[in-house]
């Protein structure tokens, strides 16, 4: 029931709204009383029309109580949805801020297919629980209890035999709700499975089809497809019991009015005192038809309001998760900046069996370009992950001007380090819109000094559209050679003093690997620079080398030194499979 507290905190400036709404509704259910007391007060008229009243009034009377039932009505549902809608709308943006903030590692435990589903699926749950389950729970009390209270001042003795099933539905209600739900729970995370594995899938569709991987991929999701199909029929079985029992059970109420009915009415002796009016017996009847509503309203919200709770911890959990990487206390920019890298002694490792940096140490002096070179699999793009601080160190200390990344203000330190990915993500938009990445104030000057270095202007100047050339989802619509111009680019325009460059590994020809070079030597002018380096002209462009094997250090100097050691560097030249350039 925690979540009902949260739920109540997301309302927070649209609680008059859902007030609004449960003062309608309670209009609703007050002004659904009236009409069966005209009609008898009309019953009673009709058995003694000598004190009867104007019946145009009385009719005029029951018209205008139906109009606004249907003013209330409408209100009631506009101003939940509203309040539900808004609501809506601050729980998807706390929650994409929230996922913002997380660390690479945790977005790798997580299929982001999954956290997609939970996103925005269950939120979309919780919609519900505000527009329907806050106010029909409200009116499931209120109308059942008014009703009584009005059946109790007709005739009492009657009520009490009528009413009696109530209790027995209210108990069903709630003790089939307690059990299905867990049964939601677990519905809607195998929802998220399933919509995360086709999405998975989709994103790779064009491997899966080159190798024909087709039936073997939709035998998965037809695995878990079904498992989902099971679980959502089972949960069903359940869920659907109160509505049927609750159909009978206002049946008994029914039965019962007749039977006591007929004993007073018969059995005069016996049921001595005791007296049935018709016209009473009429807003009886009426009232029992509607009194059950509320429980059959909420007995068919309640797999939705399931789901809406079980979708709610979720929620909270999520925001609950606190980030694993944030400002340190008392973090500071620093005073006097230098920009040097150095890694001392650092240790590293994604998963506990299986180490990547060992004991890593090197540094990059201002100005400098250092080359990092090794092995596939090596950790070269992870240092560079390091000094980002998407992950952290498990040893050792990774420094940028001398200070210590996880004592640095993330922001400034991100703001200082241009990071060139390995695996170039673009958005779907505008090349524009994918250089700027949402940085103002770039002039079209600067935007175009950074094209022209990273040698993107080349093919820019071939599409029609330039800089507005639409790239699709992922940027399927570039090379991977264009992408990484792009990518180059969008750090030039960042223009922070230490550029990380993280090559890809894809083979480029000969014409495009000098562009290349030439548009490495003009970005990494004037910068301390890190580059991972794979091919033999980025190589040769670097001030120094550091070659990385095991997670450690084993070689360092300029290309003709390594060249000469005739090491593990030299080696490394000779195997061309390992790495993508082709020695000299
Ligand atoms: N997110 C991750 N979770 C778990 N293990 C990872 C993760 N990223 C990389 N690794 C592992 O860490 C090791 C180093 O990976 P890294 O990406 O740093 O290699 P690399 O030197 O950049 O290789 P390449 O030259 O192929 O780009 C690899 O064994 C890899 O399997
Ligand atoms: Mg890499």
């Amino acid at each position: 029931m925690q979540f009902v507290s949260r739920i109540w905190k997301t309302l927070a400036g649209d609680r008059r709204l859902m007030f609004c709404s449960v003062a309608c509704g309670l209009g609703f259910t007050a002004l659904g009383i009236i009409p069966p007391l005209l009609i008898r007060e009309m019953l009673f008229w009709l058995r003694d029309p000598a004190a009867a009243g104007s019946f145009w009034l009385l009719g005029g009377a029951v018209g205008v109580v139906y109009l606004l039932r249907g003013i209330t009505r409408y209100l009631y549902g506009l101003s939940s949805h509203i309040a539900a809608y808004r609501a809506l709308h601050r729980l998807s943006l706390s929650v994409y801020r929230h996922l913002q903030k997380m660390s690479p590692a945790y977005l790798n435990r997580r299929h982001s297919g999954n956290l997609v589903a939970r996103t925005m699926g269950d939120v979309a749950a919780i919609e519900d629980y505000i527009a329907h389950g806050i106010p029909e729970s409200l009116l499931a009390i209120v109308i059942p209890v008014t009703m009584s209270v009005v059946l109790l001042v007709i005739n009492w003795q009657l009520a009490l035999v009528a009413l009696a099933p109530l209790p027995v539905i209210a108990t069903l209600v709630y003790v089939i709700a307690r059990r299905t739900r867990n049964m939601w729970r677990g519905v809607r995370s195998r929802f998220a499975e399933v919509s995360g594995r086709i999405q998975d899938h989709l994103g790779g569709l064009a491997v899966i089809q080159s190798f024909r991987a087709e039936a073997a991929m939709a035998r998965r999701v037809e695995a878990e497809s079904l498992e989902y199909r099971d679980r959502i029929i089972h949960a069903n079985c359940w869920s659907l019991v109160p509505s049927g029992v609750i159909e009978t059970t206002s049946g008994a109420g029914l039965v019962l009015i007749i039977w006591s009915g007929g004993w007073i009415t018969t059995d005069s002796t016996a049921a001595a005192g005791l007296h049935v009016d018709f016209a009473d017996l009429v807003v009886f009847l009426m009232y029992l038809g509607q009194i059950v509503l509320p429980f059959l309203r909420l007995a068919n919200l309640t797999d939705n309001l399931q789901k809406a709770s079980a979708s709610a911890e979720r929620v909270f959990e999520l925001l609950d998760t606190p980030a694993e990487i944030v400002d340190r206390p008392g973090a500071a920019v620093p005073e006097c900046r230098k920009w040097t890298i150095s890694f001392e002694n650092v240790k590293f490792r994604y998963t506990d069996d299986l180490p990547v940096l060992e004991d890593l140490s090197f540094r990059v002096e201002e100005g400098e370009t250092v080359a990092l070179v090794g092995a596939t699999g090596a950790g070269k793009s992870t240092a560079c992950h390091l000094l980002t601080r998407f992950y952290e160190p498990a040893a050792g200390v990774v420094r940028l001007g001398g200070f210590d990344v996880s004592e640095l203000p993330l922001s400034w330190l991100r703001d200082q380090v241009a990071l060139v990915s390995q695996d170039v993500f673009l958005l779907a938009g505008t090349i524009r819109e994918n250089l700027l990445l949402g940085r103002e104030g770039v002039s079209d000057a600067q935007l175009e000094e950074a094209v022209r270095t990273s040698g993107a202007d080349e093919f820019l100047e071939s599409l029609p559209d330039g800089l507005e050339t639409v790239v699709g989802e992922r940027g399927i619509r570039l090379s991977g050679g264009q992408k990484q111009r792009i990518a180059l680019a969008r750090a030039l325009v960042k223009d922070a003093p230490i550029l990380v460059l993280d090559e890809a590994t894809s083979a480029v020809d000969g014409a495009t690997e000098s562009r290349i070079k030439e548009a490495v030597r003009r970005a990494t002018a004037g910068r301390t620079v890190l580059v991972v380096a794979h091919r033999l002209s980025t190589i040769t462009a670097a001030d120094r080398i550091v070659v990385i094997d095991q997670g450690q250090v084993v070689e360092s100097g300029s290309y003709e030194e390594l060249v000469a050691a005739d090491g593990p560097f030299a080696r490394l030249c000779r195997i061309p499979e390992d790495v993508v350039w082709y020695g000299e």
